[in-house]
């Protein structure tokens, strides 16, 4: 993909918010009380990360990781490497995971079995989209934002080549 162009919008700012603002309180409900951890993944959770973390009302510790499965393509290789760790002990801590997407799974399955062996309490998953169609490996998400097809997305932290993370509203590529 060359010369792509950005198609049009499929989801707003403002449905972002709405949906933002009911997990939240899903969150808070689920948790009832109890403190959590919020673990963004870099880069592409940044906006999605902000979203949640300012709608759920509860002793909160965020922190982030990094980690690359995709190159400058639009496939996944399948191999999760982690970039940046963690800074914090997630021992006996409610881990919330916070991603942009989630299309094979190979990424938050990784991820999820790697918080659960540093003994984390629990460990749930919260993803501002989910690609079902592309689903290699079977996981448990617990909060979706929205569902979208088997196309390449991006906009409101999801790249293309690292571009595109910036748009304030979620779009596709055309090609
Ligand atoms: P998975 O391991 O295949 O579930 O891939 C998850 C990661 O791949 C996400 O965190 C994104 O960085 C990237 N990804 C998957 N689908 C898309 C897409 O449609 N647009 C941009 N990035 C994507
Ligand atoms: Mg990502």
């Amino acid at each position: 993909m060359h010369n792509e162009t950005v198609g049009t919008v499929l989801i707003t700012q403002e449905q972002i918010n709405e949906k933002a603002a009911e997990i939240g309180r899903q969150i808070e409900e689920d948790f009832k009380g109890e403190p959590v951890v919020l673990v963004g993944i870099l880069r592409g959770a940044v906006l999605w990360m902000a979203d949640i973390m300012k709608n759920v009302n509860l002793d909160m510790v965020i922190d982030f990781m990094s980690v690359s499965s995709y190159g400058a393509s639009t496939k996944s290789s399948g191999i999760v490497k982690i970039i940046k760790d963690l800074d914090t002990d997630i021992e006996g801590k409610n881990v919330i995971i916070v991603e942009d997407i989630v299309d094979s799974g190979r990424t938050l399955s990784y991820l999820k079995s790697y918080f659960e062996n540093r003994d984390a309490k629990t460990v749930k998953i919260c993803t501002l989209l989910d690609k079902p169609e592309g689903r290699k490996v079977e996981i448990d998400v617990d909060y979706i934002g929205f569902t979208v097809d088997d196309i390449f997305i991006v906009g409101y932290g999801l790249d293309y080549d690292q571009k595109y993370r910036n748009l304030p509203y979620i779009s596709y590529l055309e090609e």
